[in-house]
């Protein structure tokens, strides 16, 4: 797919419901009693993978434009699928999943894509395997394909090295199962949705500063669940306002979720000019709307605890960078690695053909901001974050770029291409 320079974007959107959320919707209302309700889901590949793996399980899930409706079963309702369970190209599935599947009194096979079988699953084979659980990568390197043979599960403190909401997420949905409370403690806080979800489905979740601690065995009831647009979706168009002259973007109900929104402080830190409207709470997430006005970007130094409210964003952010005045320092991110792809790697070697001043570390990278940027062939290793990035550079570059496997961006944001094409003038 081709991209060229444009003068200007002005219009509005409205962000498509976010990934995390989605899934979790999913999750929690099929392992809940009676019918749970989603509405603004994210019809994304991703959250796909996740309503087939609990058909697979025997719930059933309609899915029509306006909502998916799930015929929850309980804690205990799942059965043994007939056939492999498929996450496709996601993480947020494969990890959150093997909590659950960890309780159960079946034996199971997960894998995922060529992406997937190559991501590190050793952070919750480890931790559930402390529980008493029974995880077997089957080809000895700690990734997917996964055997999982459901077991009794203990109620246990874990502290994890990363601060990861997937490792968080699966010990806490193992821990719904587990004959005691289980807790969780991170390095930082990573983004808190499933301990916000669980509480609304009828969970007992506390936090105290970075510990997460779940109690056993609750009575979870369906619910009607509204999702947030995706600040991580909203991202892009986020630094496509600031960094594209005379430019103004409405962008409607997004997420902000303190834990989610390190964007946008970054964003407003570099001198972005971002105007907050009609701001809400829905389902114990805040949401507002986002103005977006073209601005005059420095750089800055990005590291610990704002890293895991923006991680998902540190691609754009370093597009955004690159059009800043001065020098963006991001540490403390290698977690980047082990994403859909190495994105450190594959955004320093982009951005350099375009003709970007960026070097990479082993935990981020470091941006002189200024260079123009010139058009160039992007291959997007098949990470929607990625392409959607240089999509939004290419606007603001001299020429043409080309980027491969643009395609991709239907694992989180299927219009993306038509919702960009309209606010181009
Ligand atoms: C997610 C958590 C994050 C994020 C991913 C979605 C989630 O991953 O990068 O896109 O929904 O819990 P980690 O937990 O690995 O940081």
């Amino acid at each position: 797919m081709q991209f060229t320079k444009v003068h200007s974007l002005k219009g509005e959107l409205k962000i498509p419901g976010d990934k995390s959320i989605s899934h979790r919707a999913v999750m929690f209302g099929s392992i809940s009693q009676g019918i749970t309700e989603v509405t603004n889901f994210l019809q994304g590949a991703d959250c796909l993978s996740t309503i087939d793996c609990f058909r697979k399980l025997g719930i059933e899930i309609d899915i029509s434009d306006q909502k998916i409706i799930i015929q929850g079963k309980g804690l205990h309702g799942l059965k043994a699928p007939s056939t492999t369970l498929d996450a496709g190209n996601s993480g947020t599935t494969t990890r959150l999943i093997s909590g659950i599947l960890a309780a159960q009194d079946f034996d199971v096979t997960l894998t995922g894509d060529a992406s997937i079988q190559k991501r590190p699953m050793k952070r919750i084979i480890e931790p559930l395997s402390l529980m008493g659980a029974s995880i077997e990568s089957l080809k000895g390197n700690d990734c997917a394909p996964l055997r999982i043979t459901g077991s009794k599960l203990n109620g246990m403190h874990y502290q994890s090295k990363v601060a990861s909401a997937q490792v968080k997420s699966a010990i806490l949905l193992a821990g719904l199962y587990a004959n005691a409370p289980t807790s969780v403690t991170e390095p930082y806080i990573s983004r808190n949705h499933s301990e916000i979800m669980l509480n609304f489905f009828g969970a007992e979740v506390s936090t105290i500063d970075t510990t997460a601690t779940i109690q056993p065995l609750p009575a979870l009831t369906g619910q009607k669940i509204v999702v947030p647009g995706d600040i991580s979706s909203a991202a892009y168009f986020i630094a496509a306002g600031l960094i594209t002259p005379n430019s103004e973007i409405l962008l409607k109900n997004v997420g902000i979720n303190p834990t989610r929104n390190g964007i946008l402080r970054v964003a407003e830190v570099m001198g972005g000019n971002i105007t907050y409207l009609n701001a809400n709470t829905e389902n114990g997430e805040s949401t507002a709307d986002i103005l977006i006005r073209s601005s005059d970007l420095h750089g800055i130094t990005i590291e610990g605890s704002i890293i895991p409210t923006l991680i998902d964003e540190i691609p754009i952010i370093s597009v955004m960078a690159a059009f800043a005045s001065g020098t963006t320092t991001i540490k403390d991110a290698a977690e980047l690695k082990v994403k859909e792809s190495n994105r450190i790697d594959v955004m320093v070697e982009n951005l350099r053909a375009m003709g970007a001043n960026i070097t990479g570390t082993p935990d981020g990278m470091i941006i002189q901001g200024g260079f123009p940027l010139l058009g160039a062939v992007i291959d997007s290793e098949l990470d929607h974050r990625i392409a959607m990035s240089f999509a939004i550079a290419a606007l603001n570059a001299t020429g043409i770029t080309q980027i491969l496997g643009a395609e991709c961006v239907r694992i989180s944001y299927p219009n993306f291409y038509n919702d960009l094409h309209s606010l181009t003038c």
